[in-house]
């Protein structure tokens, strides 16, 4: 049985309250080293995604996963015009694959969607991979929805100005980068992640982008996304009108 002195009591509270002090300071830290519990959700996010892009994908086992994604993002990966749901169809299988992993490591929040997506629901870095696996079979859709469509001009400069260097001079984006295709995405979809970055609140953010769009208004940010939500990919890479995916037989 060890018996504490008091001068021992004293050392354990001191350390501790240093540990304490550490603890705050890293989660205060303005845009330096994250807090440790976010830290620990990034490696857990980093090493999933590194696993996950390395496995070979069972696309029938991605079709059984993607059965659930279907009732959100629809048989056809399109979402809905209406950006509650974006369109999955068409991304690089890369950024699908770190979406994915950060959302599962809640380093992006998405509370709607993390009971389906869960490791506990899906699976592993494996399912990971499977479903990415499969989404990457759909084609993408372009007749999303689209902005008011009455500032496109300005839009299509200032894109070209700011985040076509990132994201492409068509919006179409670079997976190995995992910078996200924009190009067809539905607009009220594009507006509400643009401003959750802009606007520090999209947890797995790209810091160079955050500090690249601060000064960005609502308005110019709105003819920016019209533009984008109106760029298409070449025909060969678009679903053939009005397409229905036979795996969902309705
Ligand atoms: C209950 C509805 C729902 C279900 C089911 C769902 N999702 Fe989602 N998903 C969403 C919502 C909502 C968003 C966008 C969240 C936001 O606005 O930040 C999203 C976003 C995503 C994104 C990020 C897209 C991007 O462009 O960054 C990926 C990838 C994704 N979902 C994959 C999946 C997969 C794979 C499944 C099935 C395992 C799934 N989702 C099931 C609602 C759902
Ligand atoms: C320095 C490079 C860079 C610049 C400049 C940049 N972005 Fe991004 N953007 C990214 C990266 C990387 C991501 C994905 C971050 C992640 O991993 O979640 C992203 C994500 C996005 C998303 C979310 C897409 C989705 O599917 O969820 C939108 C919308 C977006 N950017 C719009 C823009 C617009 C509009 C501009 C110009 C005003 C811009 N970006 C400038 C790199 C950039």
């Amino acid at each position: 049985m060890v018996h504490l002195t008091a001068d021992d009591d004293r050392a354990g509270l001191s350390l501790c309250g240093a540990l304490m002090a550490l603890a705050a300071l890293l989660f205060v830290w303005p845009g330096g080293p994250v807090g440790a519990q976010e830290a620990g959700s990034q490696a857990a996010a980093a090493q999933e995604l590194e696993r996950a892009l390395t496995l070979e994908p069972d696309i029938e086992n991605g079709l059984t996963i993607y059965r659930s994604c279907a009732t959100c993002h629809q048989p056809e990966g399109w979402g809905l015009p209406d950006g509650s749901y974006p369109q999955l169809a068409g991304q690089h299988k890369q950024v699908v694959i770190k979406q994915l992993a950060d959302i599962r490591a809640g380093v992006r929040g998405n509370a709607e969607m993390l009971p389906w997506a869960s490791a506990e629901k899906i699976g592993g870095a494996q399912a990971v991979a499977d479903v990415a696996g499969y989404i990457d079979t759909l084609e993408l859709s372009v007749a999303g929805g689209k902005g008011p469509g009455t500032d496109l001009e300005r839009g299509a400069s200032l894109y070209a100005a700011t985040c076509a260097r990132c994201h492409g001079a068509e919006g179409e984006g670079d997976g190995p980068r995992y910078v996200p295709r924009i190009q067809s995405q539905h607009y009220a979809y594009l507006l509400r992640q643009f401003q959750s970055v802009r606007d520090g609140k999209r947890g797995n953010a790209d810091p160079e982008m955050a500090s690249h769009v601060k000064g960005i208004s609502d308005s110019d940010a709105r003819a920016i996304l019209d533009h984008v939500s109106r760029l298409e990919p070449p025909e060969a890479f678009q679903a053939p009108p009005g397409w229905r995916n036979p795996d969902f037989p309705r």
